[in-house]
C-alpha cells in the first residue's frame, strides 16, 4: 500500500476521505476524536505544498438528504482547529466547481455528507467520477480508517480513478493493530466489556488463540458470560443498585484485572467495565484506564466508541495518561482484529494508478 511519502503532493489538489461520523447531541459534537485524528494528514499535506485540500466524509445513516446530518457543523469545528476551512453543501456539480476554483493554496473544503447520495453506498463509479470532476482532484488520500470495512464509492470506486495512498491516521491504526495481532509482546492481555455479546464473543474467541489472558467485565459478564477456557477470566463480583442490577464489576474482579495489567506488555481494551455514564459505576473503568494509561512498558490499544470516549474524557483531567493507540474505528477496528480483510484497504492495495 502506498503511503503519503510515496506521492508527489506539490501543487496537487488532494481529495481526502476522512471519517467525521462523530456523535452529535442537539446539533453539538460530543466527541471530536475523529476530527482531531484527521489533523496530522491535513498538516502534512499543507507542509508538502499541496495546493487545495478537499475533504469527503459521511455522517450517520441518512436516507436521502437530511439536514440534521449535514456536515456543516463539522466544518465549523475543523475551521477552529486548522483554519481556512470552508464548507460546500453538495459533493459535485457546478457550485462545488465554482468554490474549488476560488480556493487558495492550502485552503480546505469539506463537502456535504456523501450518504445524501445513493451512489456512495452503491459504490458507483459515476458518483466517484462526479466528485473528481467537480473538485479537479488529482490525488486521493484514504484517511477514514473507521469506514474501511465498507465498500463504498469513497473507499473503493474512487481508488480506480486517482493515484491513491493511505493517510497518516490509517497508517497509524494499521501499524499498531498489525503489531499487536501478528507479534504481540507477551504477556498479552485483552480486556473486554460492554453490552453486546454478539460483537464481543468472536473477538474473545479469536484473540484467545494468540493472547495470554482475556478479562471479561461489563454487562456481558453481569449477564452471565461463561466459558471453560482457563485463559479467560470473567468478573465474579459486581456493584449493584437498589434494584439489584449489576452496574459495575466489584473490587475483587477489578483487583484481578489490575494484576493482569501490571504484568502485560500488550493490552487491547474494548468495552467499558460498568455503566460508566453514571460516575457511581465508573470505578472499575476509571482504575483500568488509569493503570493502562500510566504504563510505559507496553503497547496499549483502546477501541470501541464508548471506551475511547471515556478514555479521551479522562485524559482531559489526567494529561499524564497516554496510549499507543486510541482507535477511531468501531466496526472497522473489530473486523481488523478478527483478521478480516477490509474492503477499503484491499482497494488501496489494488490501486494501480
Ligand atoms: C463508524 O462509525 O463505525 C463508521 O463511521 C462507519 O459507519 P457505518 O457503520 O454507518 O457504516
Amino acid at each position: 500500500m502506498k503511503k503519503l511519502s510515496d506521492l508527489d503532493l506539490k501543487e496537487k489538489t488532494v481529495l481526502v476521505r476522512v471519517d467525521y461520523n462523530v456523535p452529535l447531541k442537539d446539533g453539538k459534537i460530543t466527541d471530536d476524536l475523529r476530527i482531531r485524528a484527521s489533523i496530522p494528514t491535513i498538516s502534512y499535506l499543507r507542509e508538502k505544498g499541496a495546493n487545495k485540500i478537499i475533504l469527503i466524509s459521511h455522517l450517520g445513516r441518512p436516507e436521502g438528504h437530511d439536514e440534521s446530518l449535514s456536515l456543516a457543523p463539522i466544518a465549523k469545528k475543523l475551521n477552529q482547529l486548522v483554519s481556512n476551512t470552508q464548507f460546500a453543501n453538495d459533493v459535485s456539480g457546478p457550485e462545488v466547481k465554482k468554490v474549488c476554483n476560488k480556493m487558495k493554496k492550502g485552503d480546505i473544503l469539506l463537502l456535504e455528507n456523501l450518504r445524501f447520495y445513493p451512489g456512495e453506498e452503491e459504490n458507483s463509479h459515476d458518483f466517484a467520477k462526479s466528485i473528481v470532476k467537480a473538485t479537479g482532484a488529482n490525488v486521493f488520500v484514504q484517511d477514514g480508517f473507521a469506514v474501511l470495512h465498507r465498500a463504498h464509492a469513497s473507499t473503493d470506486a474512487i481508488t480506480k480513478l486517482l493515484p491513491s495512498c493511505m493517510g497518516l491516521l490509517v497508517e497509524k491504526e494499521i501499524t499498531n493493530l498489525t503489531k499487536v495481532l501478528e507479534k504481540p509482546t507477551q504477556p498479552a492481555l485483552l480486556i473486554v466489556g460492554g453490552a453486546k455479546v454478539s460483537d464481543k464473543a468472536p473477538l474473545i474467541e479469536h484473540l484467545s488463540k494468540k493472547f495470554d489472558h482475556i478479562a471479561v467485565g461489563g454487562k456481558i459478564a453481569a449477564d452471565g458470560y461463561a466459558t471453560d477456557d482457563p485463559k479467560i477470566y470473567v468478573a465474579t463480583d459486581f456493584d449493584e443498585n437498589a434494584a439489584g442490577e449489576k452496574l459495575d464489576i466489584g473490587p475483587v474482579s477489578t483487583t484481578k484485572i489490575s494484576e493482569f495489567i501490571v504484568d502485560a506488555k500488550t493490552i487491547i481494551w474494548n468495552g467499558l467495565l460498568g455503566y460508566a455514564e453514571d460516575p457511581a459505576y465508573a470505578t472499575a473503568s476509571t482504575i483500568t484506564a488509569e493503570m493502562i494509561g500510566e504504563k510505559k512498558d507496553a503497547t496499549t490499544i483502546i477501541c470501541g466508541g464508548d471506551t475511547t470516549g471515556f478514555v479521551e474524557n479522562l485524559m482531559l483531567s489526567h494529561p499524564n495518561l497516554s496510549y499507543s493507540l486510541v482507535s477511531t474505528g468501531g466496526g472497522a477496528t473489530l473486523e481488523f482484529l478478527l483478521g478480516k480483510e477490509l474492503p477499503g484497504l484491499k482497494a488501496l492495495k489494488c490501486s494501480a494508478l
